[in-house]
């Protein structure tokens, strides 16, 4: 299966930052400019999120798209509303199914590992959901390299496709590359990777000392300030500010630079990129193809190497399952 080299996500926004109608105008103006891959969750805005993309993909032609989701988090106030047991998995894709308005997705997504379950059950219960045509492909979140590995065994064994990796990844967040990317480059697995514009924090538009611009996701108290909390230090922000020049000489936008320097790791299959309106989805798609020189590159990593996180001990899933 092909996917849009930037795909669009909606953590945050469909269903909670943004109103119906700028949803519907990003997932318009993600499909006028080429993105045919959609990036949702079952957990997201308390489960509307995938119903807001359901609208918004409605009539679009099924086969043009691929719709990806995923399993793992919180959905309801049961023991059993959670995790990747095959009761929850079962349950999660039908609900998924009928919010997105479609009879399958093209990649069904564990959102984290589950120490709680095992993980024959979890993947036995996938091939179940790739043998009836609910989901064409099967995808990891934030798995470590040694998780990645025992699944794509069992789904060897299982006859089923596991493709896919979804880990966060950007020139601020590199915990991926010593472990997980060799190992899924040994398997034959792409990443499609979060937050690659580091919610935000990338395009420049948080200055070191000020308060945040207004309408950003730093001021949306709903969720996203707490999420986007820990990437605004000063350190993190000078940093960024000192990309701007380099981003000037290439005749990229801040965001373009972002997107387009996570394309470059060749086991990147796509950068699911978040907006809030129109414009940032034509300026962030725009990363598509873009080819960053060795001497951009260099300068690139010498101005955020003292606040890029590197240690593979930060691909985590919680310890047990919610509520177990
Ligand atoms: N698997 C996982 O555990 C996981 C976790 C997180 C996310 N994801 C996936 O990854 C997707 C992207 O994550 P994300 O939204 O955190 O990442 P992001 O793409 O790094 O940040 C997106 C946010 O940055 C701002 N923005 C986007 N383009 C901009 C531009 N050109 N100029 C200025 N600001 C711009 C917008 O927020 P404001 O306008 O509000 O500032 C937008 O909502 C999610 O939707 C989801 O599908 C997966």
């Amino acid at each position: 299966m092909f996917v849009s080299e930037v795909s669009y996500g909606n953590w945050i926004t469909h269903g909670s930052q943004v109103e119906e109608d700028a949803a519907q105008a990003c997932v318009r103006a993600a499909l006028d400019s080429g993105i045919t891959t959609f990036d949702t969750a079952d957990v997201y805005a308390g489960t509307r999120a995938e119903a807001v993309l359901g609208r918004a993909l409605k009539g679009e032609r099924r086969e043009g798209l691929e719709i990806f989701t995923k399993v793992f988090w919180p959905v309801g106030p049961g023991r059993n509303d959670n995790g990747l047991s095959r009761k929850h998995i079962m349950e999660s894709i039908n609900n998924s199914l009928r919010r997105l308005q479609t009879d399958y997705v093209d990649l069904y997504q564990a959102h984290r590992y589950d120490y709680s379950t095992p993980l024959e059950e979890t993947m036995t219960a996938f091939a179940d959901i790739v043998h009836s045509g609910k989901a064409h492909y099967i995808g990891v979140s934030e798995w470590t390299a040694d998780q990645i590995r025992a699944g794509h065994a069992l789904a060897q064994e299982l006859r089923i496709p596991l493709v896919s990796s979804q880990p966060q990844y950007s020139m601020l967040w590199r915990v991926i590359e010593a472990e997980v990317v060799p190992v899924c480059e040994e398997l034959g697995i792409g990443q499609i990777v979060w937050s690659p514009i580091a919610q935000g924090v990338l395009t420049g538009k948080y200055l070191p000392g000020q308060a945040p611009p207004e309408g950003s996701r730093a001021t949306d108290d709903k969720s996203g300030a707490g999420f986007v909390a820990g990437w605004l230090r000063d350190d993190v922000l000078t940093r960024v500010q000192q990309l701007k020049p380099l981003a000037e000489q290439a005749g990229l936008s801040m965001a373009q630079l972002a997107i387009a320097w996570v394309l470059q790791n060749p086991n990147v299959s796509s950068a699911i990129v978040g907006a809030t309106r129109p414009e940032q989805v034509f300026d962030n798609v725009k990363a598509s193809g873009v080819k960053l020189g060795a001497d951009l590159l260099k300068a690139i990593d010498e101005i955020v190497d003292p606040v890029t996180e590197r240690d593979p001990a930060k691909t985590v899933s919680p310890s047990k399952r919610p509520g177990a």
